[in-house]
């Protein structure tokens, strides 16, 4: 039977300009790291609380209460912190509305019309040494932080749509695989002889908004998900064009009549709001697996690495911290690349587990590392190589697979509502490790990572015992397991339910 090209120019393209808007969510996650320091400068400056001349001055002991170094101002940190989180409650509050964005004009249109909030986002940034530089900062995270919350959700809902079966894994990945190249790229011009100094930060940070611009010249030129086009609005002449432009010249009617069945479920149920389905018995299973994979990717802890690895690395006595973090960086990037070769063919459910359980015994080295380093001093080396070890685990599964795996455990109706809940689960948590970990760290010193590790050891279990394998299935065929499990079909009653609570 004649499939049309798997893999071919268009759908290279889409897939490519989809990820820029992952890029760029990378970027603005690893952004603020670096320029910490020169940033509170201009923070204490424009407030009023810290100045140069004041500092040379405290120095011959003249103004005590000047001693302070900026970053130790009080309203110093809270505006710098407020910088830093305002980006994830941005991300929390959009992340409810991929679903409404992502069916209001389709994938393309909804991708290219939220571009305008990272264009103007990077502009408040790159801008902001003409104003109070701390408003405008701050408003511009805001803004990046609501524009990653809809494309974390947009991308992965339109390449999970387009991809061929047979490759959705390693295309999906693509997305993580963006975000961790936006995370390098930040971490390496964020290096103070590049763009991390007094003067040019303001243009790191205003980059954010760069890859939006690439991305509206090239989204015309991508065509719609055929599934939005079919399943959702019933145009199935240009589902097949689109069908067509993706795949070459070959029969679609196989393709389509794949779409046709999952059409004809779907108009069996109403279009599912997110409180329709936190409610609704038929994908609980689904939904609880969705979200307990999200949360398995932030509790185990990878952003305590991220956002603190500089910290961590110089705990656990490693000279050049900022080029171990850079280091991090690289073998992140590597190893998503290892997961991209690997998902289609050793599968979603093995790459999770492995991962999981290898970071859980990482986790175990790391606070073996960070406990014995002042009896020996070879123990650094541990810590270095647990992190590392940590970071690479995390990529070959756990932090991939979650992303897309929600795309493929729920069919088209719930989908955009299960996105939409998982992004939310997602920025919440991490907004929780960002919060949480420097009190945690406080609380439990040395062993602070066996804490992820019994978390670990928890998720490995659950996924173990829960998660189907969805590798080379068509998404009525993962939405059988779930049925299968729960012992019976779809019946009408639960459907008129579910009908009754989104039409309420
Ligand atoms: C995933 C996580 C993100 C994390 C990144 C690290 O994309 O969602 O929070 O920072 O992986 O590679």
């Amino acid at each position: 039977m004649d499939t049309g090209k798997q893999l071919t120019g268009t759908l290279a393209v889409a897939v490519f300009t989809a990820a820029l808007g992952s890029l760029q969510y990378g970027y603005s996650l690893g952004v603020i790291n670096a320029p910490q320091k020169v940033i509170e400068k201009h923070y204490g400056r424009s407030l009023g609380v810290w100045s140069e001349k004041a500092a040379i001055l405290s120095e011959n002991g003249t103004e005590k209460s000047k001693l302070l170094e900026p970053g130790q101002h009080p309203d110093v940190i809270m505006y710098w912190s407020l910088s830093v989180a305002v980006f994830s409650i941005g991300g929390m509050l959009s992340s409810f509305l991929v679903g409404f964005i992502g069916d209001l004009k389709g994938r393309v249109k909804g991708m290219l019309m939220v571009n305008v909030l990272a264009v103007a986002a990077g502009l408040l940034m790159g801008l902001c040494k003409m104003w109070k530089p701390h408003i405008m900062v701050i408003s511009g995270r805001a803004l990046m932080g609501f524009y990653c919350g809809l494309t974390s959700g947009l991308v992965p809902m339109y390449i999970g749509e387009i991809a061929p079966k047979a490759y959705r894994g390693a295309l999906g990945t693509l997305h993580q695989l963006a975000i961790v190249i936006g995370i390098l790229i930040s971490q390496v011009i964020g290096l103070d002889f590049i763009l991390g100094n007094d003067e040019m930060w303001p243009i790191l940070l205003g980059l954010s908004g760069a890859p939006a611009i690439l991305q509206s010249f090239l989204l015309p030129l991508c065509p719609e998900s055929p599934r939005y086009l079919y399943i959702l609005l019933g145009k199935e002449q240009e589902a097949r064009k689109s069908l067509l432009r993706f795949k070459g010249a070959y029969d679609p009617t196989p393709d389509l009549e794949e779409m046709r069945k999952e059409k004809q479920e779907a108009d069996k149920e109403p279009r599912i709001s997110i409180l329709s389905l936190i409610c609704s018995s038929v994908y609980r299973q689904q939904l609880f697996v969705a979200l307990m994979m999200h949360l398995s990717q932030q509790l185990s802890g990878i952003n305590a690495i991220f956002y603190y690895s500089t910290a961590i690395f110089s705990r656990a006595g490693i000279g050049q911290p900022v080029y171990a973090t850079i280091g991090v960086g690289v073998i992140n990037t590597v190893f998503t690349l290892v997961s991209v070769a690997l998902v289609d063919k050793a599968g979603r459910r093995t790459l999770t587990l492995v991962g999981l359980g290898g970071m859980c015994c990482c986790a175990v080295a790391m606070t073996v590392g960070l406990r014995f380093q002042n009896e020996f001093s070879w123990m650094s080396y541990v810590s270095m190589s647990a992190i590392f070890l940590f970071v690479s685990f995390f990529e070959i599964g756990p932090g991939p697979i979650p992303w897309f795996i929600v795309a493929e455990l729920f069919s088209q109706g719930p989908r955009p509502a299960a996105i939409a809940l998982a992004g939310c689960c997602n920025w919440t948590s991490n907004f929780i490790i960002g919060m949480t970990f420097p009190y945690i760290q406080a609380w439990l010193d040395s062993y602070v990572f066996i804490l992820f590790a019994v978390l670990l050891l928890g998720f490995t279990v659950f996924i173990y015992l829960r998660v189907p394998e969805t590798k080379g299935k068509t998404f009525d065929e993962i939405a059988a397991v779930f049925h299968s499990r729960r012992g019976k079909p779809k019946d009408s009653s639960e459907l008129q339910q579910l009908k009754t609570s989104s039409d309420a």
